[in-house]
């Protein structure tokens, strides 16, 4: 049983950008944003990111690496006799779930590519885009049998081996996303009244930040990275020893900020240019991006590129969910991994049901006061990713001496002395600090 690796530098960090740039970075950051009051909260996410989210990524690549093991095995690996194998258990879980949301919003977009390319779209209002949206993801089959697609294509490059299945494509993808994001930021900034959406992104107003908007802002952090559920540790462990992870962190953190940045610039000077509202929740960029392109040049055209682009970046990420637990599951028996993704594949569209039902004929099944849609993400948002990453950064300064880590992450010179100390103490001190003061802010223990 030879373990797989990654045929390249490049497919390595394509496929760890790809995990994390997906719906957290292009739909959920925009409406937690819309509805976090814009500014502040985008400046707690970026102080999130690189003080908290940059130090466990690297973290994270470091058990991977190092125990070459799926998420269960690594921590028992690499903490024999104990019961650290627990948050590769949580992380398997919590993917589990995640998956059973995430295809609910990747199959909307299955759906809206249909009725774009149907032309459905074509000379709407901006207005009409969003009741034309709203009634769509209200149809139990189409939505269910979207999503089961989604869930579907996912399987079946899962079922081939992430790595042989998503270098290649990657390489494609995700730079034309960037060039039709630069596009369609470039229309929405000169649309008129667009400042307002600048400043409404751009500008901190420190009044609107309450402690529930700075938990966001943390698992906002974390679920763009796909942190704290052992992602990073599974794609890591197919890394040859000589690759540099320090290098493979910056290049990602990087392109996830940009992103982030890109998609913010899209959405919101068309949210007050159009006159509508950026606390819409999920439904947000449905109804916002396809007004901005329809005020292009081929703007039809150029919103069927998009979502095809932005399906891609779901599915990138959706890949890794599933790679998370197919990797436990069967680790490294390759014969078993066919048979195990089409099983994992189909529970995780039945546990998704109700969630895709939420906006339709389940829409008043509340919960805790909120639809099952948005219990599952809140609860693996801002509760599972948190919890999992506190533990990961409890784990590492714990379990794994110093020399080990620095032989890891292979630092020799002064220079990078400086650096695996700053990295060393904000992954020691500084995140697990700061994820229990934020949740015991919001638990009002403090
Ligand atoms: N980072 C992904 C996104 O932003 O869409 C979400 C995610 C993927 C979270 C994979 C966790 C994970 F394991």
């Amino acid at each position: 049983m030879s373990q797989e690796q990654w045929n390249s530098k490049v497919g390595f960090i394509f496929a760890a950008a790809g995990s994390a740039i997906g719906l957290g970075a292009i739909w959920k950051f925009p409406y937690v944003a819309g509805t976090g009051g814009g500014g502040a909260f985008f400046l707690v996410f970026l102080l999130f990111t690189l003080l908290l989210g940059a130090p466990l990524l690297l973290g994270e690549f470091v058990i991977g690496r190092k125990s070459q093991s799926d998420a269960v095995t690594a921590y028992q690996k690499l903490a024999p006799n104990s019961y650290w194998g627990i948050v590769g258990k949580l992380g398997v879980v919590t993917c589990f779930i995640l998956l059973s949301f995430y295809s609910v919003v990747g199959g909307w977009i299955i759906l809206y590519l249909f009725e774009a390319i149907r032309g459905g779209l074509n000379g709407l209002s901006p207005e009409q885009f969003g009741s034309l949206f709203g009634e769509m993801i209200s149809n139990p089959l189409p939505t269910l049998l979207a999503q089961f697609l989604f869930i579907v294509m996912t399987i079946l490059v899962v079922a081939k081996g992430v790595q042989q299945g998503i270098e290649k494509a990657s390489k494609i993808m995700m730079p034309a996303l960037f060039i039709l994001f630069l596009l369609l930021v470039f229309r929405s900034i000169s649309l008129e009244g667009a400042s307002e959406g600048i400043t409404f992104f751009l500008y901190p107003d420190f009044t609107k930040l309450t402690s529930e908007i700075i938990l966001l802002a943390l698992g906002q952090a974390f679920f763009t990275l796909s942190l704290g559920v052992s992602a990073m540790v599974t794609y890591a462990s197919y890394l040859p020893k000589t690759h540099n992870l320090p290098k493979s962190v910056f290049s990602i953190i990087f392109m996830n900020i940009f992103i982030v940045l890109l998609a913010g610039l899209a959405i919101f000077p068309g949210v007050f240019s159009f006159g509508m509202e950026p606390d819409a929740g999920p439904v947000l960029i449905f109804s916002v991006l396809p007004a901005v392109f329809s005020q292009m040049q081929f703007g039809m055209v150029f919103f069927i590129a998009f979502l095809l682009l932005f399906l891609f970046a779901a599915l990138t990420s959706a890949f890794s969910m599933v790679e998370i637990i197919v990797a436990a599951m069967t680790r490294k028996d390759q014969s078993k991994r066919k048979k195990v993704t089409w099983t994992v594949g189909i529970l995780i569209f039945i546990v998704g049901i109700p969630s895709c039902l939420s906006y339709g004929v389940l829409s008043d099944v509340l919960v805790f006061n909120v639809t099952i849609f948005d219990l599952f993400d809140f609860a693996v948002s801002n509760v599972f990713i948190p919890l999992g990453a506190l533990l990961i950064s409890i784990f590492i300064p714990l379990k794994l001496s110093k020399r080990e880590l620095m032989e890891e992450i292979a630092l020799g010179s002064q220079k990078r002395k400086i650096f695996f100390s700053v990295w060393y103490y904000l992954l020691k001190y500084f995140t697990p600090a700061a994820i229990v003061l934020v949740f015991m802010d919001v638990l009002g223990v403090l």
